[in-house]
């Protein structure tokens, strides 16, 4: 057990419970744009880091003195597809890179369906660790099988996923298969996380914005749904963020998920309307926007509140995670911000 949680306004507003001010966070809070997470990445690789559970707490609390009102594991989306059989590396200036692609039916049969005890034991000893030190809600997470089959099958980034989409096009089958193999390690990996403590969890499609409707909803949605049906019996909130997602969110609600993230391209009232109120949002300002002056970005910060209308079950955050060269002093801004104006007018 670990200190009594001082302030639990991100779980309430999840719930769509009201809460004295509106909840936030920022996806990617922990990360190059803080001068101390640049300190100790001298001294330590980024999976040194994701796989001492010290060093993790250590990176995971380093945002919190900003105020934010939870805290998101610090780990990366890959780290399942190494014990499952394909090891990567964050690599300077490139981003992950997976040492051998997947290009062949026989890569996704040997690609192993392991138990998050074996070879991701440390993310839920980063969690227990974490649950002892900190007194906000902790946020777990995976990637969605879509974006981490896109790393599989691209080797890294991509900008047109042809690689991706050819194995779908051409070889369903297999195509099922390696989304059905990553589905179930990303199922039993989100009930090890809440097992272990987490307070919430949040499943990262990033990269669906590049999927007509009609092949999201046909090759990806039904493994999503393998996930998120299941992991929403554990009881705990279930994020589902998606970017570029503007004509897919009704597809990507009715794939799973208590809480849908929206992104900055479709404004908050939209969304949430489509999505429906019965749904809590995430969202939803452009990251970018963290680069304007002060007074733009707040501006654009009460946007994205007076959106929300005051009504329960918004969590702000940005449309999307945030970016290293970001000043720290304009995220402290908006944090206050959003804490401040929300709860003026509220009890
Ligand atoms: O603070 C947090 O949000 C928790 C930690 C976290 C990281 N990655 C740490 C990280 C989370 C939630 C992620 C998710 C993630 N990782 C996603 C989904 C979210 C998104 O932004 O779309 C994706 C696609 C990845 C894969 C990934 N990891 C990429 C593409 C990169 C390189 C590009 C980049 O932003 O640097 C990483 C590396 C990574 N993951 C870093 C961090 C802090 C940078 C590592 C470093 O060089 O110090």
């Amino acid at each position: 057990m670990g200190p009594p949680m001082k302030n639990d306004c991100f779980l309430r507003a999840c719930r769509r419970e009201p809460v004295p001010h509106t909840p936030v966070w920022m996806m990617r809070q922990a990360g190059r744009y803080m001068a101390e997470y640049r300190k100790l990445r001298e001294k330590h690789s980024m999976l040194d880091l994701c796989k001492t559970p010290e060093l993790a707490l250590e990176v995971t609390k380093q945002p919190l003195r900003l105020g934010v009102d939870a805290a998101i594991l610090f780990a990366d989306i890959l780290l399942p597809i190494e014990p499952m059989g394909a090891p990567f590396e964050f690599a300077k200036g490139e981003g992950p890179v997976v040492h051998t692609p997947i290009a062949s039916r026989a890569q996704i049969d040997a690609l192993r369906v392991i138990e998050p005890g074996e070879g991701l034991g440390y993310v839920m000893d980063a969690i227990r660790l974490i649950k002892k030190e900190i007194d906000v809600p902790l946020i777990g997470f995976a990637g969605a099988p879509f974006t981490l089959a896109s790393y599989l099958v691209e080797g890294g980034k991509s900008a047109h996923f042809v690689k991706t989409k050819r194995l779908m096009y051409e070889d369903p089958e297999s195509w099922n298969l390696l989304m059905s193999k990553l589905a179930e390690v990303v199922r039993r990996f989100l009930h090890a996380q809440i097992e272990a403590g987490a307070d919430a969890v949040q499943l990262f499609d990033s990269w669906i914005g590049q999927l007509s409707p009609d092949d999201y909803r046909e090759l990806v949605a039904p493994h999503v749904r393998h996930i998120l049906a299941d992991v929403q019996k554990a009881g705990v909130p279930v994020i589902h963020f998606g970017t570029g997602t503007a004509t897919l969110l009704e597809l990507q609600r009715d794939a799973g998920g208590t809480v849908i993230g929206l992104d900055w391209r479709t404004p908050l009232a939209e969304g949430w309307k489509r999505v429906g109120y019965n749904y809590a949002v995430q969202g939803n300002l452009d990251p970018t926007v963290l680069f304007a002056p002060r007074k733009v970005a707040l501006d654009r910060a009460k946007r994205v509140l007076d959106a929300a209308e005051g009504r329960p079950g918004h969590v702000f955050n940005l449309g999307h995670g945030i970016l290293p060269e970001t000043p720290v002093e304009t995220v402290q801004a908006v944090i206050d911000f959003v804490h401040e104006t929300s709860a003026s007018g509220r009890a």
